[in-house]
């Protein structure tokens, strides 16, 4: 089954609802910027691309609702469009890239009648979309040459298909060397709060057809010191211009793990998850969610009433522990100088 994360539907945008696979396949329909916002802060949608393209989205959808409005409200609505999109989630880059390319485009035609320019948004959200894909896979060859027919490999979270247009980045390069005749297994972290590993990880590998074997987050070491990982691709949300990375919390464990065992840890990562204005990852925003992922999962409670809980969403694994960022440009070393030749600079 191919999976469509996000797919227009003449008039509204369709998500699969991710908080709810495997369970259930259900698509959530979205017709406004406060909507889409609302889907991407309680994770319908989640994952750095798949958010950015949900934005894009979302400034379309506002557009197309405000369209008929005089011009200065229609400009209001649009702007307050922007505001709520930007403050749905902080850490995935992505988010805030698809806002800065959608008001280069309203900026471009700011003077032409309002349907005009919604509809000039929302092909610049199709072309987000097509081209995340297209992304996707020209980092997914990058990726594949990296891996020995045969290769077990680890990844943490969900960096698949449904974190992104279609594809992926990390499982994009499981699917990409695949396709190219290897022999891949993966093993995929269950992801402890919000399970991506186990819940969607899991589910995008049987779909397809590559073996998985699910674990929990605190194996991972057992695996390694047995011999069982040969490499760990993983995907990210934002990358500093050190290299430093952010990803789903459990990354640095898992790369640090990996150091340890000389094990190569790789990061696929497109240039539009690249942050040039973060010189470190000690700038990069970490998102604290509700308190109630960690107390216990959906309705069912373990923790002990009245304990104090933590629940940072993302850690940063630092550049030194990685061993090179699969981007669709190819992979290089994790410094400044090779990230910004990626930019041309
Ligand atoms: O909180 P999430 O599920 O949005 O976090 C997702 C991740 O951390 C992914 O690894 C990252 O976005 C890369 S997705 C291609």
């Amino acid at each position: 089954m191919k999976v469509e994360t996000l797919r227009w539907a003449g008039a509204s945008l369709e998500m699969i609802d991710q908080r709810v696979l495997p369970a259930v396949f259900q698509y959530l329909a979205y017709d406004s910027a406060a909507s889409v916002a609302e889907g991407i802060r309680s994770m319908v949608v989640r994952g750095a691309p798949a958010i950015g393209v949900a934005a894009a989205y979302g400034v379309a959808l506002e557009a197309l609702r405000l369209q008929a409005r005089p011009a200065a409200e229609f400009q209001t609505g649009m702007e307050a469009g922007f505001a709520v999109l930007a403050a749905s989630r902080p850490t995935a880059v992505n988010l805030f890239w698809a806002l800065k390319r959608m008001r280069t485009v309203l900026e471009a035609v700011r003077d032409q009648p309002a349907p005009a320019i919604a509809q000039r948004l929302l092909a610049e959200a199709h072309e987000i979309l097509v081209e995340d894909i297209r992304v996707n896979k020209a980092m997914g060859a990058h990726g594949a040459a990296l891996l020995a027919d045969g290769a077990r490999v680890l990844t943490h979270c969900n960096a698949g298909a449904l974190a992104t247009a279609g594809w992926g980045t990390a499982l994009g390069v499981f699917r990409s060397a695949v396709e190219a005749g290897k022999k891949v297994s993966v093993i995929a972290d269950e992801t402890r709060p919000f399970l991506q590993g186990a819940r969607l990880t899991a589910w995008e590998m049987v779909q397809e057809g590559i073996p998985v074997t699910l674990i929990t987050d605190n194996m991972a070491g057992f695996m390694m010191a047995r011999g069982e990982v040969d490499a760990v691709v993983v995907g990210t949300d934002r990358v500093a211009a050190n290299g430093d990375v952010a990803n789903k919390i459990g990354t640095y464990m898992v790369a640090v793990l990996a150091r340890r065992h000389n094990i190569p840890f790789y990061v696929a990562c497109p240039l539009s998850t690249i942050d040039l204005g973060i010189p470190t990852g000690a700038d990069i925003p970490i998102e604290e969610r509700p308190a109630d992922e960690v107390r216990g999962f959906r309705d069912c409670r373990w923790a002990a009433d009245g304990v104090n809980i933590r629940n940072p969403a993302f850690d940063v694994t630092p550049a030194e522990l990685v061993t090179g960022l699969i981007t669709e440009k190819g992979v290089v070393r994790p410094d400044e100088a090779a990230i910004r030749a990626l930019f041309g600079e």
